[in-house]
Formats: C-alpha cells, structure tokens, sequence
C-alpha cells in the first residue's frame, strides 16, 4: 500500500516537473516578459543633450530617492529593482540642464510591463534623453520610441 503511494507521488511529481520544464522552454524569454510576476528590470538613462550640457537627474518612486545625479554628455546613470506583486511600481524623475527642467515617468509598470501596452516590454529599459524628448531604447531589440515630456 506504502510502496503504491509513494509510486503514484513520483508519477505526480515527474508530470509537474516535465510541464515546468515544457513552460520554460516554451517561445521567447523575452515574450513572456510581461506576464511574469517581479520581472526584473533595468533602467538606464543616458545624457544625449545636443547642446552637450551636463544634465542632473533626480530619481525616485513611492519608497525610494535614488539621489540627485550628474551626468555630463554621453555618461548614464542606472539602477535595478522588480517590479511588484501588483504592477503599479512608478519611477519619476526630474530632469535639468541650463534654463529648463522637465519631470517624467522613466518607469511605469503599465507601459514598460504591460504586453497589451503599445510600446511593449522592455527589461532593458535605456531612455536618451534629448531636449525635445526622452526616447526609450531597447537593448533587448525593437526600436526607439520618444515621448513627450510630462
Ligand atoms: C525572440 O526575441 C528576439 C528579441 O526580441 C527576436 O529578435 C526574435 O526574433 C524572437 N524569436 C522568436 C522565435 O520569436
Ligand atoms: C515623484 O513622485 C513622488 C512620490 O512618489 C512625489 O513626491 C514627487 O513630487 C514626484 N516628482 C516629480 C518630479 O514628479
Ligand atoms: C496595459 O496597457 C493597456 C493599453 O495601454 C491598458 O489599457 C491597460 O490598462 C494596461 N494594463 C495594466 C495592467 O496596466
């Protein structure tokens, strides 16, 4: 009786591991992204101002102040989080350079984590930061998108 059971829990426990090991392997990684819970991510912002100003970065969300940064032409600044249980994570940011300062959202989970989002899922999230406009790259493929300043 002993022996039949623990028979049938192996039986089980090899049909979950075959089907987890069939999910994993299924498609894109990268497809998937969006649908995965605590997705990893990694935002990078880059100074592309064509005026080569030094541009100061000051970032933060709910919780957290990621600190003022200075970043001279063509240097970036970056940081790593997850996003949470329910998706609703926002980074903003506020960004100066001589005589102008701009606010906008270098991370929000429904249009950087969202598959139905019409700018797709990045992890990789690299945002160049020119006057006219912040534009997300992707160093994960796809091309870039600008956006308008909040
Ligand atoms: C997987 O994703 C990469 C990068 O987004 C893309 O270049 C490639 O064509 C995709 N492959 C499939 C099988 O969808
Ligand atoms: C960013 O969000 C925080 C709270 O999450 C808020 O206090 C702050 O004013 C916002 N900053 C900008 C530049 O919008
Ligand atoms: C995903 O993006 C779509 C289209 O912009 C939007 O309608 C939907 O509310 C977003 N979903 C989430 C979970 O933010």
């Amino acid at each position: 009786m002993a022996f039949s059971k623990n028979n049938h829990f192996k039986f089980v426990l090899l049909i979950f591991l075959y089907s987890l090991k069939k999910s994993s392997s299924f498609g894109n990684h990268s497809s998937i992204d969006g649908l995965l819970l605590f997705a990893p991510k990694h935002v990078t912002i880059f100074n592309t101002l064509a005026t080569r100003a030094k541009l100061v970065v000051h970032c933060m969300n709910k919780k957290k102040d990621l600190g003022i940064k200075e970043l001279p032409i063509g240097a970036s600044f970056d940081f790593r989080f997850r996003v949470n249980f329910r998706k609703t994570i926002t980074y903003n940011c506020s960004f100066e350079w001589p005589e102008r300062e701009e606010t906008f959202d270098i991370f929000r989970a429904d249009r950087d984590d969202n598959e139905t989002s019409p700018y797709g899922v990045c992890r990789e999230c690299i945002w160049y930061i020119f006057e006219s406009a912040p534009c997300r790259g992707k160093r994960d493929g796809g091309r870039s998108i600008c956006f308008s300043w909040d």
